[in-house]
Parts: structure tokens; sequence; C-alpha cells
């Protein structure tokens, strides 16, 4: 089950994204927003870092107008591993090295083509359990040196 959720800045490229998933058959919740009127990117992350920390979705797409803000607040829940992407080799890197388990995208910055190659390497990469991954994502929430 993949979260989504955007704000005004991202919602016309959410749109797109949603189509796509439901013409590949994937599942979705959608967390928001449901127009362009200018809204609060954090409303957005949160929902989406809420439903993906407590089980009711595995991954999640957060698009809002750069990926930056929306990213940021993501990021800040403990276990929420979220890379902004706008090139298909980020995707599949930070999906194989850091483990990434939400895809932020800038619909200011990316058009629909880019994006959904973006979103099918993002979802379509495992993340590669090597040692020294998983290692170093371990440290990413570690308070040791
Ligand atoms: C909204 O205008 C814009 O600031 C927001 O979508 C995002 O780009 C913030 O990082």
């Amino acid at each position: 089950m993949i979260a989504l959720g955007c704000d005004h800045g991202g919602f016309e490229l959410m749109q797109e994204v949603k189509a796509h998933l439901t013409e590949k058959g994937l599942e979705f919740k959608d967390f928001g927003t449901d127009s362009t009127e200018a809204t609060d990117y954090p409303i957005y992350a949160k929902r989406v870092a809420k439903a993906i920390l407590s089980g009711e979705c595995d991954r999640g797409i957060l698009i809002c107008g750069t990926g930056i803000g929306i990213s940021i607040t993501a990021n800040r829940f403990k276990g929420i591993r979220c890379a902004v992407c706008h090139d298909v080799f980020s995707a599949e890197a930070t999906r194989q090295h850091n483990n990434a388990n939400i895809l932020a995208m800038g619909g200011r910055v990316v058009g629909p083509g880019l994006a959904l190659m973006i979103v099918d390497k993002f979802l379509e990469t495992p993340f590669s359990n090597a040692p020294r991954h998983c290692n170093r994502i371990r440290q990413i929430e570690s308070d040791e040196n």
C-alpha cells in the first residue's frame, strides 16, 4: 500500500501519479490535498509519515512545489527516510543504499514523463541489504559517532 500526500504545488503532478498507479493496478491511500488551493505541506508530510510508521502503508510519495519542504518535514519522524529525487539514478540508489521509504518530488521541478519513471524505479527497486548499507542506516538514528 502506497501513501500519497501533496500540497497545492504538487497537486497536478500527483493526479498523474495516481492515474499511473491505478493503471498499474497498485493500491494507494490518498492523504490529500484535494485541490490547487493554497495549503501547508507539513500537514500532508505528517499524515504520510504516520501512515508508514503505523504500518498502514509500506511506502510513500510526497509532492510539493520543490519536494524540499515536504521531505524536511517527513524526515523529522524517526524511522522515515524520505529522499528527494528528480532523476532515475537517485531513485534507484536511494532504495538500494538508503532503503528510503518515501519518495519526494517537486511538481514545479519535474514534468510528468520523468516523474513517472522516477516513481516506477523507486517502487520496483529493493534494498540491497548489504551489511555496509544496513550499518550506515543504523548510524542515521544512533547517537554514537
Ligand atoms: C508552496 O508555495 C511551496 O513553498 C511548497 O510547495 C514547497 O515547495 C516547499 O518546500
